[in-house]
């Protein structure tokens, strides 16, 4: 796959932005990352109550915000009211959770990729992949770099289904035997998987069939330099700028 490729994703991916120093999933995350030099940028999307999809990563609001309780049972107008960064630094008070919409308007502004993974709330995942396509119809521009993915393989079908030619990326934990049959299945160019299940044999297996291979949550230079060096082709990191001083030598282009 060229770099051409609309699923071609930089090597170095900005995880949930750059969680590592701003809270996750907020604007100022992906503003950092950017700013410490990814040049794509991975993010979580579920959907209120009121089928507004909003980037965060967990089923309830408790972790990332001064809300509780489920995202789903609460409009977007509510979410709007939280706090999701005084939790994780007195500085960054006032980050609200982002509505998708306001996250591609940053992303496309900045010129960079994007990686949306689409976070359904267990038994919300056809409204949500809906949503998701609905606001990326009308809100992202058909000439900038994305792929889409899911640990949600009826997530998956379903915004397949509506957007047909963005390329498709399934995610897992552990990299299941059938792993071939499970991206033919749902029409995924790239499989996403932690990174203490990536071998050389996956890695050349995954080529082998025509796929790419991104790997998360790799914040250490050395795992992530052995880990290119396998050919692995992206890795997420919370820490974009420490993988990118690092400088890793990998015989093919510079890690970004
Ligand atoms: O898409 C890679 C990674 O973000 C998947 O795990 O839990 O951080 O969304 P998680
Ligand atoms: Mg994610």
């Amino acid at each position: 796959m060229t770099e051409e490729h609309p699923a071609f994703l930089p090597r170095i991916i900005g995880h949930r932005g750059a969680c590592g120093s701003a809270p996750e999933n907020t604007l100022a995350s992906i503003a950092r990352a950017i700013e410490l030099g990814a040049r794509a940028v991975e993010f979580d999307v579920t959907i209120s109550r009121d089928g507004h999809p909003v980037v965060m990563h967990d089923f309830n609001l408790d972790r990332c915000s001064d809300g509780h309780g489920p995202v789903v049972l609460k409009t977007a107008e509510e979410i709007a009211t939280l706090d999701a960064g005084g939790w994780f630094a007195p500085e960054f008070k006032g980050e609200h959770i982002p509505l998708l919409s306001d996250a591609l308007e940053l992303v496309a502004s900045k010129g960079v990729a994007l990686n949306l993974e689409i976070k359904p709330t267990l038994g919300w995942e056809e409204p949500t992949a809906r949503a998701v396509a609905a606001t990326l119809k009308s809100k992202w521009p058909a000439d900038a770099r994305i792929l889409v993915s899911s640990m949600s393989t009826p997530a998956l079908d379903v915004f397949g289904d509506l957007m047909p030619d963005t390329p498709l990326g399934l995610i897992v934990y552990a990299v299941p035997g059938q792993w071939r049959e499970l991206l033919d299945r749902h029409n995924c160019l790239s499989l996403h998987c932690y990174s203490a299940f990536v071998t050389k044999e996956l890695v050349d297996g995954v080529h082998a069939s025509g796929h790419r291979l991104h790997v998360y949550t790799v914040n250490d230079p050395v795992e992530a330099g052995a880990l290119f060096n396998m050919g692995v082709d992206s890795v997420f990191t919370d820490h974009p700028d420490r993988l990118l001083a690092a400088r890793i030598v990998t015989g093919k282009e510079a890690p970004r």
